[in-house]
This record gives structure tokens, C-alpha cells and sequence, in this order.
């Protein structure tokens, strides 16, 4: 077609109305397919429009009052450069933005842009859209699913996480957090599913679930993002973001399995570690994200790198000498969108224009990201009102899944008979630094509305309105409990015929003393500063001591083990946390959680988790110190209960074949309960060692006192399989036993050719 007919073509084209424009073969057209729109959209884009679309910036802007009358022009002001930047297409995703005001303005920004192309608007909602300015659901954190062992609950979390998010114009949530926990010292365990491959598995691919439903078409789906790549949870020393030194083998077994099944689930993002593996920075692994992740794993989504990592390639790691030579690194390896802010564009920029970056590396980025765009329905619903904020937030099934969040967490780990309370308890002193705190919200949620949250001294209150004297001392710090407090406590505790000392940590975000989280690692397990001291004292006065734990990650004290008559762990359970830790106090709530992390005998007992190797310990263990650890992963008791019988598995199974296998549970005690019913394999004999026992399946089920119940069980020939000396996945035939919880009950069954 000659120039003249093409220019008048294009003229005439510019001069239909919109919507016809729509109706034809254009980007703007809904009715084409996703795939279809990005190769119509990047067509027209120049190479700034490209590489725009692949820099993400912060929206926090200085306080910004949103009832006074001109918001816009305030935060539009605030905004400085990145308005104009957004106005150019040079941004395509902001994190940080805090209102619904904010981002409908980002998205106003875009829309003046040449091409519209909407923004993504990203933030960490992981247990509810907890960075969220305003009062939104707050659920357990994912410790606490994990203790649950069931991913049922944390698929609706992010189902109606992801909802909140929308309705408040966020498309996209950093989580799951699918790492594998090695480390107990590691502070950011709260946010994780614990130690075990499968169950974070599980967990991880409920989360993708939750928030992308099928395929993130629907208007209260957001894209999700498997983090951190990889083994961010063996860093030297137990500190975030140090170097983690991990052979192949154990990558293979231990840390990659969640990240696979996030991308068999649909993963559309995934953020790379901050730390180094074995060498090579995860920001610049093109052998993991290009050859690994991308070729063989088959992700077809798009990275984001964490928090200014591509930077730290210089600044930490060390491995370039510029910011741009880090920036061309991170892209050839299969970065696609930088976190966060200015350098990256005119690098990239200058990168491509000199040959170094090829152009067909940017558009296959920018292609990732329009597509979610486009999925996302943001060419066509790039904007929301109070409206639909004030009809989806807190909404009523949404707190009533952060309760259930919460009481299906808790995992009792003592009893000497004290629990459940008896209704008649004349006096109950309550204390501790966690007993009226919102610590209970744990990390990546703001402090709430006080009226939305119910600590444990208010749930307390709940149960025991008129029956029974409630005191309560306060205690203001994690880290230092005053000789005041302590001394007050004591005299208190005399006259009490119970005492709950609600204890342990503080993630909460923001708060200026927390003792935990994100860069807040723990050289020691126990209990964080004197809060022994308190215990110790309380004991002394002869009351009967219940310790209720809050926490993300392990606390290894021998002396609570052994002083306390009851204790309760928590983890950090939300908004409602401490209604559900009292109904368990009192027995309305039956206990089922399930350890999803070993609790070692101390901090000089790490390496410390369940699925060791069977030369762990055959020279003995410690000096004088017994090498079990306080507590193992899958370990949880309850008010009742329960008899394994019956167990039937086949005597053979051929190696193309998978197991089916029956028990029976009973309950056999007084109340209704949960049990958590967990199969384990353990390899008897193989070419490559293999551990002492792997879970391979696990049910949660309900049996009121008396009923039994037969489960049934299906375990994959892949179960079986490990890697040989050459790395490669095979099925040793040979003898595998059965296992049942801890030992509950053995069968071995024969593999066979
Ligand atoms: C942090 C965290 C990451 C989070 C990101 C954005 O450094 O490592 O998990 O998603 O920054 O807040």
C-alpha cells in the first residue's frame, strides 16, 4: 500500500471518535483478546512508552489531607516529578500508595498519557490489605494458616483480600510468601508458611488461587507474586538478606517445590531474593529466572524485583560497578519491572540505544506486563469510588474469616490439666506485654481502628463479664519490663487464682519498638528481653501460670516448657485474635492448629526441623543437652482425644503406580475437636540419602467426641521419587514406610518395577 492511501488511512483513523475505535482492530477494543490487544498496543509504543512501562515508583506524597477541597491538586503537587513522568507513559506500576484517592488520581495521570495505558498499583496485602491507609480485614498472618493445615482458609483470605484491593483501585499483592524456613533466627518467619516443602506448597498455591482465581479476568481478582527467589530462609546467621550458601540438592528438595507450584497455579509474578545463592546475586541469576524458572519451570508471568535490589548488585553485592551496569545485568537476566525510582529508565534507555540490551528483551517484559493490564480489565475499569470502598471493606464475611483465621491457628503445646479454664474462676489476672496490643496484628498490616480489634484482655472480658474478677497490669514494652511492673505483677498475681500472660513479640509494622519482622532478625530464641523474669515471678507466687505466645517466629525457652501449666501459641492472629485465643482459654474453641515449624531447645540448636537426614545425630548430640527439640514440626495437643486404627496400605506398589490408603480416627474423648491427620514416607534405603520422614499429605478434620471418621489417602508416585547422584528424579524400588503423624501408626509397603 503506497504512502499517500497509508496516510490517509492513519489521518481518517485519527479522527473516529473513541469507541468506534474500539469497535475496530485497536488495543481499546474489550472484545479482543488479551494477547491480541498486546501485540495491536506495542506496536504503536516508542521505546520511552516500552521501557515506561517497566519502572515502578512510590506514590507516597507528603501528607496529604483528603477533605480539603482541592485534593488533586494537593497530591498531584506532592507528586513532583512522577506526575509528569506517569503523564509521558514513562511509569507503569506504582507500590506505596495509601487511598483510594491516591491511585484513582495515578490512574487520572495515566489517562492523560498518549497511549491511556492504566497503571498497576501494587502493594504487600499478605493477610488482608493491611498497608491500606484506612481500616481494612486484618487475618491471621500466614504462620498462623500455616499452623491451620488448612489451605482452604488461606485461598479465601486472598479471595477477599484480593477484593478489598480492588475496591480500593490495588491490582496487585506481593504474596505469597512461599519461602522455606532453616533458620529460626530469620525475623521474617511470621510471614511465611514455616519449614516444611509441601505444606508451604499447599499454602503458596491457595494464595495464587485466592487472588488470581482462574486466570485474574475478574474485577475482584489481583496478580499475585511467589516471593522471595530463593532460600532467603538459610541466610548466614539467621539475617535477612545475607548470602544463602545452599547446595543443589537441597535447592531441588527443600527450597524450589513451593515456586513450582505457584507457577503450576498460575503465578503471573514473581519477586527474586535480595540475597545471593551460592554466589550470584537472585537479581541477576539469568540460570535460575531465564533458564530454570522461565525454560524448564514454564513461567510465563513477569519479575519485579524487590525493593531496590537491582541497586544493591552494586551497593552490596558487588558484582558491577555502576548502577547502570546493574541495571543491564538484572534486565539480561530476566528483570522486567524495577523497584523502585529514578535511573532505571534513562539506563535502560541508553542501554538499548547502544546495543547492550536487545530490544526484544524489552518488549518481551513490557508484553508481560500489558497483558496483565489488559486481564485486569484496567483499560476499561481504571477507576473506583467510596462507594464501592464503604460496600466491600470489613465486610461481615470477611471479619468472620479473620476470626476463623485465628481459632484455627492456635496450637496448644501444654496442658497440665488447667485448660479450658473453668467458668467459675474467681479471679484471672491478665498480663503481659502482648495481653492489650495489637501486636496481634503481626507484619505488613497498620495499626487499626481500636474499635476493629479485640486484644486478649478484651476477649477475656468477653468470656468472663460477670462471674469473675478480671485485673489486668499493663506492661508497655516487649523489651524491658520495669521493676515496677514486675513488682505490681507479683503482688497482683498472689491474689489471683489464674494468671494468662499473654507474651512474646511485636512485628507491627510501623511500630518504633518492635522486636521482630522484616530486618529485625533475633541473635537468641527465648523470649525477647526480661519477659522471663515476669514468668519466673509470677510462678513464685503460686498461682497457676497460663502463657499465651504471640509471635511469627519460634520462642525455644526450657523453662516455659517446663514451669508454665499451659501453653498456647498463637502466632499473630489478627483482628481477632484475642477473642479467639479466649474462647480457646475457656474451651468454646476446641485447639487443632498443628506446628508448621520446629521449635528448637534453643538457639545453639539450630539447624533445627523435622526432615533431617538419618546421619544427623548418629554420633549422639549435645553436651549436656538432649539434641530433641522442644517441640517438632506437625506436634499440637487438644482438649480431646483421638485413636488411629486400621491403618490398610498395600503391601506392593509398582513405581508408575500412586498409593491409596485408609485410617480410621476416633474420637475418643469428652469434646468435639480438629485432628490433623499427616502422612509422612520415609525412603529405608536408597542410593542418595533421603530424609527421616517427609510429609506427603495432610488433612484437617472435625469428629465430635465418639465419631470416627475413615480417610482416605492417594500419595503420588512423584513422592516417592528423589534425586539421584546424578540429580536426576527417579523411583528407587525398594522399601518405603508409611508414617502417620509422629509414629502413630507404621505400615511398609514395597516398590516395585
Ligand atoms: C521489601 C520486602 C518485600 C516487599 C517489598 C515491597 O523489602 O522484601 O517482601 O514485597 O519490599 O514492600
Amino acid at each position: 500500500m503506497n504512502s499517500g492511501i497509508q496516510k490517509l488511512i492513519l489521518s481518517a483513523s485519527l479522527l473516529l471518535p473513541l469507541n468506534s475505535l474500539a469497535a475496530s482492530d485497536s488495543y481499546l477494543n474489550a472484545n479482543l483478546s488479551s494477547d491480541r490487544r498486546v501485540d495491536l498496543l506495542l506496536q504503536e509504543m516508542t521505546l520511552d512508552e516500552k521501557i515506561g512501562q517497566m519502572c515502578q515508583f512510590v506514590g507516597e506524597a507528603s501528607d496529604i489531607d483528603f477533605d480539603s477541597k482541592d485534593t488533586k491538586t494537593d497530591y498531584t503537587l506532592a507528586l513532583g516529578a512522577r506526575a509528569g513522568l506517569i503523564k509521558e507513559g514513562k511509569i507503569g506500576s506504582f507500590l506505596k500508595v495509601s487511598t483510594f484517592e491516591e491511585a484513582n488520581i495515578l490512574q487520572g495521570l495515566a489517562e492523560e498519557s498518549r497511549l491511556k495505558i492504566p497503571l498497576l498499583i501494587a502493594t504487600d496485602a499478605i493477610h488482608g490489605h493491611g498497608m491500606y491507609m484506612d481500616a481494612t480485614t486484618i487475618y491471621a498472618t500466614q504462620i498462623g494458616l500455616a499452623a491451620s493445615f488448612e489451605p482452604e482458609l488461606a485461598e479465601l483470605m486472598a479471595e477477599y483480600t484480593a477484593r478489598e484491593m480492588r475496591a480500593t483501585g490495588f491490582h496487585w499483592a506481593y504474596s505469597p510468601n512461599v519461602e522455606v524456613v532453616r533458620d529460626a533466627r530469620w525475623g521474617r518467619i511470621g510471614e511465611t508458611f514455616g519449614e516444611d516443602p509441601y505444606l508451604v506448597t499447599q499454602m503458596g498455591n491457595a494464595m495464587v488461587r485466592g487472588y488470581q482465581g482462574k486466570d485474574f479476568s475478574s474485577p475482584s481478582n489481583v496478580i499475585a507474586s511467589a516471593k522471595h527467589f530463593v532460600a532467603g530462609g538459610i541466610p548466614y546467621n539467621g539475617v535477612n538478606g545475607a548470602p544463602a550458601d545452599v547446595s543443589e540438592r537441597t535447592l531441588h528438595e527443600i527450597f524450589f517445590p513451593p515456586f513450582i507450584g505457584s507457577i503450576d497455579n498460575g503465578v503471573y509474578t514473581i519477586m527474586p531474593a535480595h540475597n545471593e545463592i551460592n554466589g550470584i546475586p537472585a537479581h541477576a541469576h539469568e540460570g535460575y529466572l531465564t533458564d530454570l524458572i522461565r525454560g524448564e519451570w514454564g513461567f510465563e508471568g513477569f519479575y519485579v524485583s524487590d525493593w531496590m535490589d537491582i541497586q544493591r548488585l552494586e551497593t552490596a553485592h558487588k558484582i558491577v560497578d555502576s548502577e547502570k551496569q546493574a541495571d543491564k545485568v538484572a534486565v539480561l537476566a530476566g528483570m522486567d519491572v524495577h523497584m523502585q525510582g529514578p535511573g532505571f529508565f534513562d539506563n535502560v534507555k541508553a542501554l538499548v540505544q547502544e546495543g547492550e540490551i536487545p530490544q526484544s528483551r524489552i518488549d518481551d517484559a513490557v508484553s508481560k506486563i500489558l497483558y496483565a493490564k489488559f486481564q485486569l480489565g484496567l483499560f476499561e475499569n481504571r477507576y473506583t469510588s467510596q462507594e464501592t470502598v464503604d460496600t466491600t471493606l470489613l465486610k461481615k464475611a470477611h471479619r468472620d474469616l479473620a476470626l476463623k483465621t485465628a481459632q484455627k491457628s492456635i496450637v496448644l503445646l501444654k496442658n497440665s490439666g488447667v485448660l479450658p479454664l473453668k467458668q467459675g474462676v474467681e479471679r484471672i489476672l491478665v498480663t503481659g506485654p502482648n495481653a492489650d496490643h495489637q501486636a496481634l496484628l503481626g507484619e505488613w498490616a497498620r495499626v487499626q481502628p481500636d474499635s476493629n480489634v479485640i486484644t486478649v484482655l478484651e476477649g477475656i472480658n468477653e468470656q468472663y463479664a460477670s462471674d469473675s474478677t478480671i485485673d489486668h497490669i499493663a506492661i508497655a514494652r516487649h523489651d524491658l519490663i520495669s521493676k515496677a511492673e514486675l513488682s505490681a505483677v507479683s503482688k497482683s498475681a498472689k491474689k489471683a487464682d489464674v494468671v494468662i500472660a499473654v507474651m512474646g513479640e511485636n512485628s507491627l509494622r510501623f511500630d518504633p519498638n518492635k522486636t521482630s519482622a522484616e530486618n529485625v532478625d533475633r541473635p537468641t530464641l527465648d523470649l525477647v528481653g526480661n519477659q522471663i523474669e515476669l514468668l519466673k515471678n509470677i510462678k513464685a507466687s503460686g498461682s497457676t501460670l497460663i502463657v499465651v505466645l504471640v509471635n511469627g517466629g519460634p520462642i525455644a525457652s526450657e523453662w516455659l516448657t517446663e514451669n508454665a501449666d499451659a501453653i498456647i501459641e498463637a502466632w499473630e492472629p489478627g483482628m481477632y485474635g484475642g477473642r479467639a485465643i479466649a474462647e480457646t482459654l475457656v474451651g468454646k474453641i476446641n485447639p487443632g492448629g498443628r506446628l508448621p515449624i520446629t521449635v528448637p531447645r534453643s538457639v545453639g540448636h539450630l539447624q533445627s526441623f523435622y526432615n533431617y537426614k538419618p546421619s544427623a545425630f548418629h554420633r549422639g548430640g549435645f553436651y549436656l543437652s538432649s539434641r530433641k527439640p522442644l517441640y517438632y514440626f506437625g506436634y499440637g495437643l487438644s482438649y480431646t482425644t483421638f485413636d488411629y486404627t486400621d491403618l490398610t496400605v498395600p503391601k506392593t506398589m509398582a513405581t508408575n503406580d500412586s498409593l491409596t490408603m485408609t485410617i480410621d480416627i476416633k474420637n475418643t474423648g469428652a469434646k468435639d475437636g480438629d485432628e490433623v491427620v499427616m502422612i509422612y514416607l520415609n525412603d529405608k534405603v536408597s542410593t542418595v540419602t533421603t530424609p527421616v520422614r517427609k510429609l506427603v499429605a495432610f488433612k484437617r478434620i472435625h469428629l465430635k467426641r465418639g465419631e470416627q471418621k475413615t480417610l482416605s489417602f492417594t500419595i503420588d508416585n512423584k513422592d516417592f521419587a528423589l534425586l539421584d547422584r546424578h540429580m536426576k528424579s527417579i523411583i528407587e524400588p525398594g522399601e518405603f514406610d508409611i508414617i502417620i503423624g509422629d509414629h502413630l501408626k507404621v505400615a511398609t509397603v514395597m516398590v516395585e518395577k
